[in-house]
């Protein structure tokens, strides 16, 4: 159920994506406590096992709604798995992608990419498609990581973003990632 693309974090690893260090280092309520509310409408790239995702369907609530994208069918499979543990009602929708084509519709409120861009095939064609899911007074927040990602392949990455029709808003203080906020030009 993995994906042959050897830039894609294989479900073989996604242990080392949900645990309790990590919850620790990168608690999702602090890094998404700025962007999601109550009521709003999410997409979450590149999900992986669903580290983040739990927590932003609490924090939508029923009201909200949060899909949840990755191009692993293995992935999603552990999401799945969480939210019917967990015994919560939580409105989350999981999506399988294509590599190069995220297929979801409708417009968000947020969209967050967790350690994804940098794994994203064409970034070009993935910005251009994400400005139409996008509300016009929408925010993304991507984190990449310290390793695999350079200054400069992050800042060739906002070239793309801004040419797709994104400015920057902010630039979040994550050491050692690299993180920006984006919006609607
Ligand atoms: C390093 S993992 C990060 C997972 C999660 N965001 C987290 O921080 O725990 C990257 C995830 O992005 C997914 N991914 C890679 N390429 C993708 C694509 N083209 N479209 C959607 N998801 C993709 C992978 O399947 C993997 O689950």
């Amino acid at each position: 159920m993995s994906n042959d693309n050897p830039n894609v974090c294989p479900v073989e690893k996604s242990g080392s994506l949900d645990n309790r260090i990590r919850r620790w280092l990168q608690n999702p309520q602090k890094i998404l406590g700025p962007y999601v509310r109550e009521s709003m409408e999410v997409l979450e790239i590149g999900c992986g096992p669903g580290f983040f995702t739990m927590d932003m369907g609490r924090m939508v609530g029923k009201s909200g709604r949060v899909v949840a994208v990755d191009l692993q069918e293995g992935m999603l499979q552990k999401v799945k798995e969480k939210i019917s543990l967990s015994g919560e009602e939580l409105n989350i929708e999981l999506h399988k992608c294509e590599s190069e084509r995220i297929g979801v519709s409708g417009e968000f409120d947020f969209v967050f990419l967790f350690y994804v861009v940098h794994e994203l095939p064409d970034q070009e064609s993935f910005f251009r498609e994400l400005v139409s899911l996008v509300r016009k007074d929408g925010r993304i927040l991507i984190v990449e990581p310290p390793m695999h990602v350079s200054k400069q392949a992050f800042d060739e990455m906002l070239d793309i973003a801004s040419k797709a029709g994104f400015v920057v808003l902010d630039r979040p203080k994550m050491f050692p990632n690299k993180a920006v906020v984006l919006g609607k030009d």
